[in-house]
């Protein structure tokens, strides 16, 4: 990995949200808008941040100065759940949770055995995040510890900050697919050993889901993390109603889904659950006290049939939530994409999702959930420098209608209504342009 030693300035319109909230209605006196800002960025980390006017005397001497004038820059998107090796399958027809992880995810997942066909993906898959403007992501890879190898060297390559783990799975799946209760734990803790805190990678113990790890297994990832209670923990929970019945079956002696996981030690500050669309109310109360984090996976949540997930409750119950796209379930890999689709879900429940709430879902609320925002989120002095570069009128419709925005909230409304990767102009990582549109 190369060190970054260059300063860099950007001028522009920048949108953020300054503080961590307890409610969401506290989210509009944390909007911090600079209409004609100035960021300044050094050894990756954001050095100096506001008005231009008063910034200019900061810039060093010979600094280039990046200028987007009709632009709108916010902190990089975070994506809190998502499948690499699923990036081929996106758009599998006809199936809900179960039969479509036998019908086309697993066949899918085989693949990454090979380590030449993960690193094709692998580069293809990051790609297609910066293309989004997504600049730090939990990530499934698969059984396969090679396919952790190739997602963290693409990662590498661009100082991206990624969480992502090795899938635990010894039982109903295909047995290519399967690992053993030694050695899941064996190969987790070689990988750990290998990437967790090298650069800025992050490690994720990674049981697929309650039914396709025997009780041993869970006890074993239960006790890495008490090895390494840094790493991260990162699964499955309540997305489907099959998917729990199955797990009451095989998990009697447990009052419930996501005791299972508590059982075995592996709720917590930096576990985090996608979907936790069907809670019982003793779940939600485990999931604050343990202080673990949903990611919210809308389109993935819709596309399966999966059900509506209730944001509302969440806020209530003060857990903490990121939005995730969850490809392949997921059918974008855009967070305007996703952010679009979590308003109608929460439409559907008779709530209202504002454009700055949706925001900080996307950035600073993610980092949260990721346990990083005190390195995430928004432009403070101090955190590292991951931004997007946002063209609001990548249409004509999208012309036509931020030309009667009346506001900046009613503009962001609008890009995220229609949005997609042709709004983003340029993703940066670490102070660093990591993709421009052409
Ligand atoms: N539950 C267990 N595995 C998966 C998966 O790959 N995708 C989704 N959406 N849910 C799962
Ligand atoms: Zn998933």
């Amino acid at each position: 990995m190369s060190s970054v030693i260059a300063t860099t300035a950007i001028r522009g319109r920048f949108l953020d949200i300054q503080n961590t909230v307890a409610q969401a209605r506290e989210i509009h006196d944390q909007v911090r808008y600079v209409e004609d800002g100035l960021l300044i960025t050094q050894n990756g980390k954001i050095s100096w941040f506001g008005e231009w006017e008063a910034g200019q005397q900061h810039i060093p001497e010979n600094t280039q100065i990046e200028h987007y004038p009709e632009q709108l820059i916010v902190p990089g998107f975070i994506d809190t759940h998502i499948h690499f090796p699923q990036t081929e399958m996106v758009g599998a027809y006809g199936e809900q949770l179960l039969e479509w992880l036998n019908t086309y995810t697993f066949p899918t997942e085989i693949q990454f055995a090979d380590k030449n066909y993960a690193d094709q993906i692998a580069h293809f898959f990051v790609q297609e995040l910066l293309k989004n403007g997504t600049t730090t992501a939990l990530v499934f890879c698969t059984v396969h510890p090679q396919s952790v190898d190739a997602l963290f060297e693409a990662a590498e390559r661009h100082q991206m900050r990624l969480i992502a783990g090795k899938v635990m799975m010894d039982r109903h799946a295909p047995e290519a697919l399967t690992d053993t209760v030694e050695s899941a734990y064996s190969d987790s803790k070689a990988l750990i050993k290998k990437w967790h805190g090298k650069g800025r990678n992050l490690y994720a113990i990674t049981p697929r889901f309650a039914p396709t790890s025997t009780p041993e297994q869970l006890e074993r990832a239960g006790q890495l993390k008490t090895e390494y209670p840094n790493v991260y923990v990162h699964t499955h929970l309540s997305e489907n109603k099959n998917e729990i019945a199955w797990v009451k079956e095989l998990f009697p002696e447990q009052k419930g889904y996501l005791d299972v996981y508590h059982h075995y030690g592996l709720t917590g500050e930096r576990s985090v659950f996608a979907h936790c669309v069907h809670l019982e109310e003793h779940e939600w109360d485990c999931m604050h006290d343990t202080d673990s984090a949903i990611a919210f996976c809308p389109t993935s949540n819709l596309f399966l049939g999966s059900g509506l997930f209730p944001l509302k409750k969440a806020w209530e119950k003060q857990v903490k939530v990121g939005l995730g796209t969850d490809i392949g379930a997921g059918t974008s890999f855009c967070q305007l994409q996703t952010i679009n689709e979590a308003y109608k879900v929460q439409q559907l429940q008779a709530d209202k999702l504002s454009a700055m709430e949706s925001l900080y879902h996307a950035t600073l609320g993610g980092a949260k959930a990721l346990h990083l925002d005190d390195k995430l989120g928004n432009f403070n002095i101090g955190k590292e420098a991951d931004f997007v570069v946002l063209n609001l009128k990548a249409t004509a419709l999208q012309q036509l209608r931020q030309q009667r925005a009346k506001n900046i909230e009613d503009a962001l409304f609008a890009l995220f209504t229609m949005g997609d990767d042709r709004n983003i102009q340029a993703t940066y990582i670490y102070g660093q342009k990591a993709y421009e549109q052409i």
